[in-house]
């Protein structure tokens, strides 16, 4: 009996941990996922209620940039899609959301020879929403309005 209640006690100091825990770094199995889609405009925006769809930026490769420092980075697949997963753990989503912008370092006029070779699109990031996958919270970050940098 002794022994079953102390087994209880420390359960229950389990739980209790483990709930701290999570309150203080959000939950224990989180990620940080960076998605869009890259657009093959003169400002990588889409072009709005337009006719045609806006052809995608394919193989770009876009760049976390934090002040200058790029933390991490991704290619867009043959429809422009790119996702970057980062760890919460190392970084702060105030940060990434104060902080950093999204990057495309490819030139534009690698979609398309029309478009400039010079400038970089750039994008602050906006939060997305959070959605929870069994244990997994995930924490979907998008690019706002890009705009072409430096050109
Ligand atoms: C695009 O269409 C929406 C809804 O039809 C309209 O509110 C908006 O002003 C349009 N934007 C442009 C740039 O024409
Ligand atoms: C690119 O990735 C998106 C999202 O995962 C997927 O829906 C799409 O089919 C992919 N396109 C290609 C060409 O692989
Ligand atoms: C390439 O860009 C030019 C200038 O913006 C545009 O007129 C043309 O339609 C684009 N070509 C393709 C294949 O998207």
């Amino acid at each position: 009996m002794a022994m079953k209640s102390t087994l209880l006690v420390t359960l229950f100091a389990l739980v209790l941990l483990a709930s701290q825990a999570e309150a203080q770094f959000g939950s224990l199995l989180g990620l940080l996922n960076i998605g869009g889609t890259i657009f093959c405009s003169a400002n990588g925006n889409a072009i709005a209620n337009s006719t045609t769809p806006t052809p995608t930026f394919a193989n770009a490769l876009v760049q976390i940039s934090c002040g200058g420092n790029v933390i991490s980075s991704g290619l867009t697949n043959g429809s422009g899609v790119f996702s970057i997963v980062l760890n919460p753990l190392q970084f702060l989503l105030t940060t990434l959301l104060s902080s950093c912008n999204l990057v495309v370092a490819s030139p534009l006029s690698s979609c398309n020879s029309s478009l400039p070779s010079t400038g970089i699109l750039q994008a602050p990031l906006q939060l997305a929403g959070t959605v929870i996958r069994g244990l997994l919270s995930i924490v979907n970050l998008i690019p706002g309005t890009f705009e072409l940098i430096g050109a």
